[in-house]
């Protein structure tokens, strides 16, 4: 097959199947309904947004007004996770904003989208992890056990290794390595957690909201709350990893949208809840703390509930590592399949049904970033990398239609393009406002991905035509 025909064919898989029937590969094991699903989406979003984030967002860029940073993130968030509805049901895969580029625009887009998530999902889940391992040492410091200090600080800080953080990542990698069955329940527990932990804090912070709080609404105007939006989008991120979960799911079609809107509405309930009896409790310029929302009831007196809610925010932390990685393995996998990684890596554990090569290798390679590397810098870059996603899913939902409207769509974005369309909006205008570095670090991922892409196109092509030439 010359390198011409296997790009039509693969340009058209997603359509035809033709792929699927000349170059078969294993099926990830149907285990998911809608309600798993929303529970992952659940998983992978609630975590150091809120329980890190928005006590800075508060105090240094929006003040009280984070409320509406969140109301106008939620928004960039919402009409693409429509999209991410629509093409997921449609097309499926595993391979989310992949699969959909590989679909509508062909090989060299789906890369560097694909390249643009490796991005995303792994950056997360290290910076995530950092965050897990800061909350971690606080309980046990608040229990009288205390680690050393070389173990538990990067190179950057004077440590060696920070070693909490390179222990659940590889914890969270054997998880997954196991099996979904396992990951799932085992992220529904955790969910569970979190979800109460929150409502306590509603409950008792609720209890001493004062209005005077909010006489100063929006200190900074309302360039502080686009740019709080910017920052604190990070904490809707996760709902797109539901769409990696496409092929495991007993009925995509159905389900999917499901599970991906389900999760992102309750969220952003709790989300705009959350910040309103945040900055309602206490003067939002007290709030620059990273553990604000247990910070806030201590400061209210309840230390006992403050020390559940460090536990609520530890689990939080922990579903979204576990989801993002399940993410990013998939994605790898797509990726792998499509030989635009190395393709052994797509072979399945024969046990478990789960792509375990490509899960240990990636938790190897993040828990080197989450063991010395000082990422709060970089955690940027999974903001913007995530909203180039977005970004491109709104356009391949519009492209999808205009060229193959003969695909069946169980679910469809209403209001023809209109609701894509701002959804590309919103997501420029929020990339627009993040920090320049950011852009420039952005790019230069992208590029070292062209060159990547271009150099396997070489050496492709050179095998291609070596064959040629023997046959
Ligand atoms: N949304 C996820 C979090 O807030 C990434 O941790």
């Amino acid at each position: 097959m010359s390198i011409f025909d296997r790009k039509r064919i693969l340009n058209k898989k997603l359509i035809t199947k033709t792929l699927d029937e000349m170059m078969p590969h294993e099926h990830l094991e149907k285990c998911l309904g809608a309600f798993d699903l929303t529970l992952l989406g659940i998983g992978a979003i609630i975590g150091a947004g809120i329980f890190i984030l928005t006590g800075v967002v508060a105090a240094t860029q929006a003040g009280p007004a984070i409320t509406l940073s969140f109301i106008l993130a939620s928004f960039a968030c919402l009409f693409s996770a429509l999209s991410y509805a629509e093409l997921s049901s449609s097309i499926g895969g595993c391979g989310s904003a992949y699969g959909y580029a590989y679909a509508g625009f062909g090989e060299i887009f789906a890369w560097m989208i694909g390249w643009d998530l490796i991005l995303e999902y792994g950056i997360a889940v290290a910076a995530v992890a950092i965050g897990w391992a800061a909350y971690f040492n606080d309980i046990l410091n608040a229990l009288g056990m205390h680690l050393p200090m070389l173990l538990i600080k990067d190179p950057s800080q004077g440590g060696i290794i920070n070693l909490p953080a390179v222990i659940i990542v590889l914890a969270l990698a054997s998880l997954l390595a196991i099996g979904i069955k396992a990951s799932v329940r085992f992220n529904a527990i955790i969910v569970f957690v979190k979800v109460i932990t929150i409502f306590l804090f509603l409950v008792i912070a609720g209890n001493h909201i004062n209005f005077e709080h909010w006489e100063n609404f929006m200190p900074f105007g309302w360039q502080g709350v686009v740019n709080g939006a910017a920052l604190i989008f990070f904490a809707y991120i996760g709902f797109d990893a539901i769409s990696t979960a496409a092929e495991e799911a007993h009925h995509p079609q159905r389900d999917m949208p499901r599970g991906i809107i389900a999760s992102l509405i309750i969220c952003t309930g709790i989300y705009i809840l959350v910040a309103s009896v945040l900055t309602l409790a206490v003067p939002y310029a007290t709030l620059n703390t990273e553990s604000p929302v247990a910070n806030v009831l201590l400061r209210l007196g309840y230390p006992m509930m403050a020390s559940v809610i460090a536990v609520g925010a530890l689990a939080g932390l922990t579903t979204v590592m576990l989801v993002m990685f399940y993410g990013l393995s998939r994605i790898i996998l797509a990726m792998s399949r499509d030989r635009l990684l190395p393709h052994r890596m797509s072979k399945l554990n024969p046990r478990t049904k789960t792509p375990a090569r490509i899960i240990l290798l990636a938790g190897c390679l993040i828990s080197v970033f989450a063991g010395f590397f000082h990422i709060t810098v970089v955690a940027e870059m999974v903001n913007i990398g995530t909203l180039a996603a977005f970004l491109f899913v709104n356009v391949g939902t519009i492209v999808m239609r205009k060229t193959h409207p003969e695909l069946p769509r169980p679910f469809k974005v209403p209001g023809g393009y209109i609701m894509p369309c701002i959804g590309i909006v919103f997501c420029l205008y929020l990339m627009l406002n993040l920090p320049w570095v950011t852009w420039l670090r952005f790019f230069g991922w992208m590029f070292v991905g062209l060159v990547i892409y271009c150099y396997q196109l070489a050496k492709r092509d050179y095998r291609d035509r070596h064959s040629d030439l023997q046959s």
